[in-house]
């Protein structure tokens, strides 16, 4: 089964416990959490704290994508608050192998992010060390942009080396159009921001659902 993860970059973020209860309610299976810095990407969100908030509001999973560089004197923080899954981009630092062995002893699952212009090759020698790789369909910093088709030959390479218990995820511009050539090569996790949260709202989050289930049904025909 496929799992739409929907970002809350694209929520309301004065907001935020009350739009993944929303979202969870219309059909979410996991909250996907945007951390920006400014420097790894052109664009700042939040950080830990704002994690450790949003935790008690999270019933599903909370899957913690980190843009920032460096990563490992934050791995510690985000563990704390309270990260299921916690996400590093294979081109924020020269020790990848080191930062994901950092991830699991602060015992949270492991995933490596890979940038359009990054092939797959680059994160290889480190599929034995995670749990989800996070292949990035837009260049990272903002949402609402347009899917970015010639990463999907990643996602089959990648299923082909890591076999059916590695996660893969697609992280930008997926929504109803862009989501099945992304699950027919190999992926079962779909970030969705502004697809998923267009034309909702905590007052009237049915759009939500309907959002989703859009996604399921491209999916599935
Ligand atoms: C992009 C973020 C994505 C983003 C996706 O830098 O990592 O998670 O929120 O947003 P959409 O689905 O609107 O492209
Ligand atoms: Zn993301």
């Amino acid at each position: 089964m496929v799992k739409i993860a929907p970002s809350i970059l694209a929520s309301d973020f004065a907001n935020f416990g009350a739009e993944i209860e929303a979202v969870e309610a219309q059909g979410a299976d996991w909250i996907h959490v945007d951390v920006m810095d400014g420097h790894f990407v052109p664009n700042i969100t939040f950080g830990p704290e704002t994690c450790a908030a949003i935790r008690p509001h999270v019933k599903t999973l909370m899957d913690v994508h980190l843009m920032i560089a460096p990563v490992d004197p934050y791995i510690e923080a985000f563990a704390k608050a309270g990260a299921d899954i916690i996400t590093a981009h294979v081109e924020a630092g020269p020790h990848i192998h080191r930062t994901l062995q950092a991830i699991r002893a602060a015992g949270c699952r492991a995933g490596v992010a890979l940038n359009p212009g990054t092939p797959a090759e680059a994160v290889r020698p480190v599929l034995d060390l995670v749990d989800l790789v996070c292949v990035m369909t837009v260049n990272p910093g903002f949402g609402g942009q347009s899917f970015i088709e010639s990463c999907l030959p990643k996602i089959s390479q990648l299923r082909e080396w890591g076999g059916p218990g590695l996660h893969i995820e697609i992280d930008g511009g997926v929504g109803p159009k862009t989501a099945k050539p992304c699950v027919d090569a190999g992926a079962d996790v779909l970030v969705a921001g502004s697809a998923v949260f267009k034309g909702g709202s905590v007052s009237n989050p049915s759009p939500y659902g309907e959002n989703i289930r859009a996604i399921r049904t491209a999916i599935d025909t």
